[in-house]
């Protein structure tokens, strides 16, 4: 398999670039975000052991992600190219893909963006609560307000975007970031990509990057 990881805080376009990703140029986009919230909107088990956690902002503990992620890639045929968007978020998770020689990571792409413009991509951002599109009030506004333009359904913000909330993730990004980025370095795969930019912009650069 081809694993490509996308790293960066929370609002770099990670989710934003992994989708326009599969769908223009066939890499399977996993989003371990948005694994969760819909295992909690569907109630399972995962759902219930994540959501204290997602609601403070706080990380879901690695046993529970590295055996979700496991679990998604395991039915992937070998020729596979996968892109892993908000995983690894912690050293032992990317310890945990790199031991399997089916999962180990071929690129590690890093997302960067000033700190001071993250809070107001997340907390602007609005997402389609039936497909889970993403759009931006200001940004990437929808045709009509309030309204998916993918499948018309209603916009709602996520929970953990208010922001009070949106600091605590960026405190724990800060404090868990240098050594994944140090632990990719090493394994001298690390690519890092200016996110601070236009999506189409962005887009392009990263094609590139995984050419
Ligand atoms: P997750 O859903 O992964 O959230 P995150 O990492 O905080 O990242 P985001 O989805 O907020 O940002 P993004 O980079 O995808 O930005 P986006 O493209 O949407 O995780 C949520 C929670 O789940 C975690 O807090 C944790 O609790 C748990 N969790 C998940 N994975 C875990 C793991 N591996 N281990 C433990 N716990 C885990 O863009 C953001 C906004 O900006 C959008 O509105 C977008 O329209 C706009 N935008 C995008 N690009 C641009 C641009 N170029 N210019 C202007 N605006 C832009
Ligand atoms: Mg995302």
């Amino acid at each position: 398999m081809e694993i490509n990881v996308f790293l960066g805080a929370p609002g770099s376009g990670k989710g934003t670039q992994a989708k326009r990703l599969s769908s223009q140029a066939g890499f399977k986009h996993f989003s371990t975000g948005d694994m969760l919230r819909a295992a909690i909107q569907k109630n399972t088990e995962v759902g219930k052991k994540a959501k204290s956690y997602i609601d403070k902002g706080d990380l879901v503990p690695d046993n529970v992600m590295i055996e979700l992620i496991k679990s998604e890639l395991a039915p992937l045929s070998s020729d596979s190219k996968v892109i892993l968007d908000g995983f690894p978020r912690t050293l032992p998770q990317a310890k945990a893909l790199d031991q399997d020689s089916l999962t180990k990571v071929r690129r590690a792409l890093y997302f960067t963006v000033p700190e001071m413009k993250l809070v107001k991509r997340l907390t602007g951002r609005r997402i389609c609560q039936k497909c889970g599109e993403s759009f931006h009030t200001e940004f990437m506004p929808p045709k009509v307000d309030g309204i998916c333009d993918k499948c018309g359904s209603k916009l709602i913000q996520r929970t953990d975007d208010s922001e009070s909330v949106v600091e605590r993730r960026l405190q724990i990004f800060r404090e868990q970031n240098d050594q994944i980025l140090d632990y990719y370095r090493q394994q001298t795969n690390l690519l890092e990509l200016n996110a601070d930019a236009e999506v189409e912009k962005v887009f392009s650069t990263l094609k590139k990057s995984l050419s």
